[in-house]
């Protein structure tokens, strides 16, 4: 086992994780954000995706040592008082149906706007191109992020 220290949404947290421990895994199992879910486990579907030192990650392709003095976001540490933006953008335009690959578009959509406040619609297809949805055919959720930025 190895000692990691990790900030998950503001909050520091040491534990004890096996080397072989994925971001994904720690997030979910011992950290409790469950908010953050495992579509694939082979780094295709984007709906593990938080926010690693401020960038979008797939948490399932980082290994919780390799965060080790970092800080994570999940989807449950986005919102405040009240929702983000891009969450609330979401609901507007119907940007979501089941809502398995939510909480990956609305982080990926996150990065994206932080790096581009004004993308095109290409630009937003392009950046949100890691996250697969098996519900929308994406019109609504390329809709969501046109209308947060
Ligand atoms: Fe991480 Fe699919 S579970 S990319
Ligand atoms: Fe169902 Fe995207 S809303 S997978």
């Amino acid at each position: 086992m190895t000692k990691v220290s990790i900030t998950v949404d503001g909050v520091l947290h040491e534990s004890e994780v096996e080397p072989r421990t994925l971001l994904v895994h720690y997030l979910r199992e011992q950290v409790g954000k469950v908010g953050t879910v495992v579509g694939c486990d082979t780094s295709s579907c984007g709906a593990c995706t938080i926010l690693l030192d401020g960038r979008s990650a797939k948490s399932c392709s980082v290994l919780a040592v390799q965060a080790d003095g970092s800080s994570v976001t999940t989807i449950e540490g986005l919102a405040g008082d009240e929702w983000h933006p891009v969450q609330a953008a979401f609901k507007e335009c119907h940007g979501l149906q089941c809502g398995y690959c939510t909480p990956g578009m609305v982080m990926s959509a996150v990065d994206l706007l932080s790096e581009n406040p004004n993308p095109t619609e290409a630009e937003i297809r392009e950046g949100l191109e890691g996250n697969l949805c098996r519900c929308t055919g994406y019109h609504n959720i390329v809709k969501s992020v046109a209308l947060a930025a």
